[in-house]
């Protein structure tokens, strides 16, 4: 495991986006959410483990009943690489055959994990399938993803906490964090290269 010297926060170059405004959007996003999808069924599936933070707080903020799942794929781990090869580490409870699906992402860079999980669940007939992204990194996407909801469109940086992990560590931080170039220089290793 690697060792942060002194605190996680020092790590950090500068805050992209403070809890405040964080908190603020993802309020935003469950009204929006709440209003779309109000009298009906509403599965929301949360990608592991980037997302844990913006599920806890989103189904919180989503006013109308509702289940929610958990999926996890594949890491790219020290190495932030895109290969486009995504591996299910862990799989849905239920069928989700005619339900109203909201997959619920961290963050979309070249869009391979999101365009894999779709095709997948798609083969198993839900009645809808929709994304809720807290970020989105436009200048990054190789595939074409179509997003139902925003949090925010941020530049190709690489950026830590709410969730977000580098090597992952930083997953703590309350805010969204870009890290200092040296952090990555230790592991030899640009991840937003
Ligand atoms: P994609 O398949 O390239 O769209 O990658 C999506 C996944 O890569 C996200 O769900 C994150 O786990 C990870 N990722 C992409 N960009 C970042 C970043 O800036 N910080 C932390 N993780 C990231
Ligand atoms: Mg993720």
């Amino acid at each position: 495991m690697r060792q942060v010297k002194g605190s996680l926060h020092d790590d950090i170059d500068h805050i992209l986006i403070d809890e405040e405004t964080l908190q603020k959007r993802v309020k935003e996003l469950g009204a929006a959410i709440s209003e779309a999808y109000r009298g009906q069924d509403l599965l929301m599936i949360s990608v592991l483990k980037g997302s844990i933070m913006f599920m806890a707080d989103l189904c919180r903020a989503v006013s109308i009943p509702h289940e929610i799942d958990f999926m996890a794929t594949s890491s790219y781990g020290a190495s932030v690489q895109s290969t486009g090869v995504v591996r299910i580490l862990k799989d849905l409870e239920e069928p989700i055959v005619g339900r109203n699906l909201l997959i619920v992402e961290d963050i979309i860079d070249s869009g391979h994990t999101l365009n894999y999980l779709i095709g997948l669940l798609e083969q198993r007939n839900p009645a809808t399938l929709r994304i809720v992204a807290l970020l989105d990194k436009p200048e990054r996407r190789e595939v074409d993803i179509p997003v139902d909801w925003t949090g925010f469109s941020i530049p190709n940086e690489f950026v830590v906490g709410y969730g977000l992990d580098y090597d992952e560590i930083y997953r703590n931080l309350p805010y969204i964090g870009v890290l200092k170039a040296s952090v990555y220089s230790e592991l030899d290793n640009d991840p937003a290269a």
